[in-house]
């Protein structure tokens, strides 16, 4: 039987300050959580959502460090670009806080503490790497250095993010501190561990035996991480940025960011209602609900509980960890240190008053059960197929016809007919529907469902033909009018949740005061002879510049990052300057090129040489050039290589070119003319 509770607690993962927030964070947490938070406010329950910025932690440190300015001026930026920008998409936290506050310091210090002397700690030593020179232990970020399997030379000691597999700092070759570029080395430390396997059979009940219901994915992962057995966990590090650990001779370290991390739930809680925090988290009907993404599962369905559980208190565990899987970018994953993303403050920016349209996109494609992809191509056709063919279609007929045969004035609801009920009897079965949906945290269904009641309206329209009857029925056609208003109103409600811009707009439009959820499948929201204010177009076609624009800005990030991470190749053995002179390079002028039938790669110019009878060389830049490209200029080739036949035509030299770091080839010339066979070295 499913427990009844009173209230409900929604956190959503506090999103690091070391970056501003993406389409990744929107899709996986915020958004979902948003829709399910403003349902139960819709249907009266009481509710709050909670959310704040995760201040510590070891990248943090480390872009301030490149910066050159403090962990907290990092922070202090993040935090405000996250907490404006989602507020501009509408993400209606009750709280959005921060865990470099004092509530939160004094909270974390606390729960540590009490864990502390409570035993629920081992302490136990071990040996990590240390940089001599910085005179500090080194957190696996900060190592760098050749990753042992895609050997990328940057690869992090704890992660290789050319390749995605996770490391541990020693399986680095010729690992090198990131503070000093020295060769770190090993030394004895001593941090407190959380024995987690003292919670195993406790954490096994709970979840495989008492919360079967979880998404199959944070089950399974759960499951995978019990059968493994669990292990004793490190809850304090040895760095300057974090809560200090609250224990004599205990300097130089601070809490793990995912030990205080999760308190800041709590601690946000309690900023936000000082007084009656406990009762959200202490209290056996409150249901706690965390939203996530999929790589912070063992975090909150694992580690969080079994602090709380060792806490005591009265700590209640969550009751679902919804967590999503991953959104991908254009078939990339979506990276921050690779400016491989579409960030919420941009997006704001490049499509002001669009909040509806991302929220819609994303929680269209909500990558719910596995992971999904955003393209640029696909918001362009939701917004146009779905947003203004269907629902935006709808209003706006509804409200233009109410306009043109009746002034812009709610008309008058004559006798129903069946098919004008039946309106009203899907909209009823819909919002069940939804509700289900929502409840069931399966969004995507949810918003579909929301928008088979726009087409209901579409249908309705279609079906009953207002435009015809009014030369004849004034009457029947108010019917019909009122119908369609009312329906308009339902979406009101219904979309709320998803859209709430939109849903703003149309209740100013119909001036409906207030929407709840009771109002949803009600035939009469709106009083007859109401002056309706101006239609006005809830979406707008998006075009294809405006996508194209996005499209170039990723290609952009793309270039810049492989710029970024490009070196050059390492420099050849010598050789001597008589082995250099028997090269014969030259300078020539292109005098034709042409592409080679049948051979994308291939170009072949006619090269006037000098010597009055121009050669052939055949070259394989033909990805890279258009042979217009090249006509006429002057080019440097290698003179003195044998002929040699390439498709048929015989070449005679190779055309010099530089490679970039991309990978393309550019071709390198003269920066001045020279007369035609003049030698280069
Ligand atoms: O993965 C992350 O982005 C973490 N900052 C999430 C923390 S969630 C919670 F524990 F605060
Ligand atoms: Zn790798």
């Amino acid at each position: 039987m499913k427990k009844e509770f009173k209230r409900t607690l929604v956190t959503t993962a506090l999103p690091y300050a070391n970056g501003p927030v993406h389409i990744g964070h929107l899709a996986g947490v915020y958004v979902p959580a948003d829709i399910y938070t403003r349902f139960l406010r819709l249907n009266g329950e009481e509710v709050m959502m909670i959310g704040g910025s995760d201040e510590h932690g070891v990248p943090i440190t480390i872009k301030a460090k490149r910066e050159g300015v403090t962990p907290q001026d990092i922070v202090d930026r993040y935090h405000t670009i996250i907490k404006d920008s989602m507020a501009g998409l509408g993400i209606s936290f009750d709280v959005y806080s921060r865990t470099t506050s004092d509530t939160h310091h004094a909270m974390a210090s606390e729960f540590f503490r009490t864990l502390y002397d409570k035993g629920e700690f081992v302490e136990r030593s071990s040996m990590q790497l240390y940089d001599e020179k910085a005179g500090q232990f080194l957190a696996d970020r900060y190592v760098t250095g050749e990753c042992p399997h895609c050997h990328n030379p940057r690869a992090y000691g704890d992660q290789c993010e050319s390749c995605g597999t996770s490391l541990a700092p020693t399986d680095l070759i010729n690992p090198r501190s990131a503070l000093t570029d020295t060769v770190p080395v090993m030394k004895e430390t001593f941090h407190w561990y959380l024995p987690l396997d003292k919670w195993e059979d406790y954490l096994r009940r709970w979840i495989l035996d008492g919360h079967k219901e979880w998404r199959s994915n944070v089950y399974g992962q759960c499951k995978s991480w019990l059968d493994m057995g669990l292990q004793p966990r490190a809850v304090s590090r040895d760095l300057d940025w974090g809560v200090p650990v609250p224990v004599e001779g205990a300097e130089g370290k601070v809490l793990y960011v995912w030990f205080d991390a999760p308190i800041g739930y709590i601690s946000n809680t309690k900023e936000l209602c000082p007084d009656s925090w406990e009762k959200w988290w202490k209290d056996p009907e409150t249901r706690i609900i965390n939203f996530i993404g999929k790589d912070n599962i063992v975090f909150h369905c694992i580690v969080f509980p079994a602090m709380l559980s060792a806490y005591g208190d009265g700590y209640q565990l969550p009751d679902n960890v919804p967590a999503n899987e991953f959104l991908n970018l254009e078939g990339d994953k979506i990276s921050t240190s690779r400016n491989w993303a579409v960030w919420l403050h941009e997006y704001l920016e490049d499509f002001p008053g669009k909040q509806d349209v991302l929220r819609y996109v994303l929680t269209a494609n909500a990558p719910e059960t596995k992971d999904n992809d955003f393209t640029w191509a696909d918001f362009q056709a939701r917004n146009n197929n779905e947003l203004v063919a269907i629902l935006g279609n709808f209003v706006n007929r509804a409200l233009v016809l109410t306009q043109k045969y009746f002034g812009g004035e709610v008309p008058a609801c004559g006798e129903l007919m069946p098919v004008d009920a039946g309106v009203f009897d899907e909209i009823r079965s819909l919002k069940e529907s939804i509700s289900s949906n929502i409840r069931d945290f399966h969004f995507r269904d949810a918003l579909k469902e929301a928008m088979n009641m726009a087409r209901v309206g579409n249908r309705y329209l279609q079906e009953t033909e207002p435009w015809k009857l009014a030369k004849t029925d004034m009457a029947r056609t108010a019917t019909i009018l009122n119908v369609a208003l009312q329906i308009t109103a339902n979406l009101a409600v219904a979309f709320e949740p998803f859209l709430p811009f939109m849903s703003g707009k149309l209740c100013g439009i119909l001036h409906l005061d207030s929407v709840d959820w009771d109002m949803l499948g009600c035939d009469s929201l709106l009083a007859a002879g109401v002056k309706l204010g101006e239609p006005e177009l809830l979406f707008e076609k998006i075009d294809d510049a405006a996508v194209q624009a996005q499209i170039d800005k990723l290609n952009r990030a793309k270039e810049a990052n492989a710029l970024a991470a490009w070196k050059p190749e390492p420099q050849s053995a010598d050789v001597d300057i008589d082995t250099f002179g028997r090269c014969d390079i030259r300078v020539g002028t292109v005098l034709e090129c042409k592409r080679v039938p049948k051979a994308d790669k291939l170009l072949q110019f006619l090269i006037d040489d000098g010597t009055g009878s121009p050669r052939t060389i055949v070259s394989g830049i033909a990805k890279y050039y258009d042979p217009e490209q090249l006509t006429g200029r002057q080019i440097c080739y290698i003179a003195n290589l044998p002929p040699r036949k390439l498709r048929g035509v015989e070449s005679c030299g190779m055309i010099l070119s530089a490679v970039s770091s991309d990978g393309s080839l550019v071709v390198i010339g003269p920066t001045g003319p020279v007369a035609p066979g003049s030698k280069v070295g």
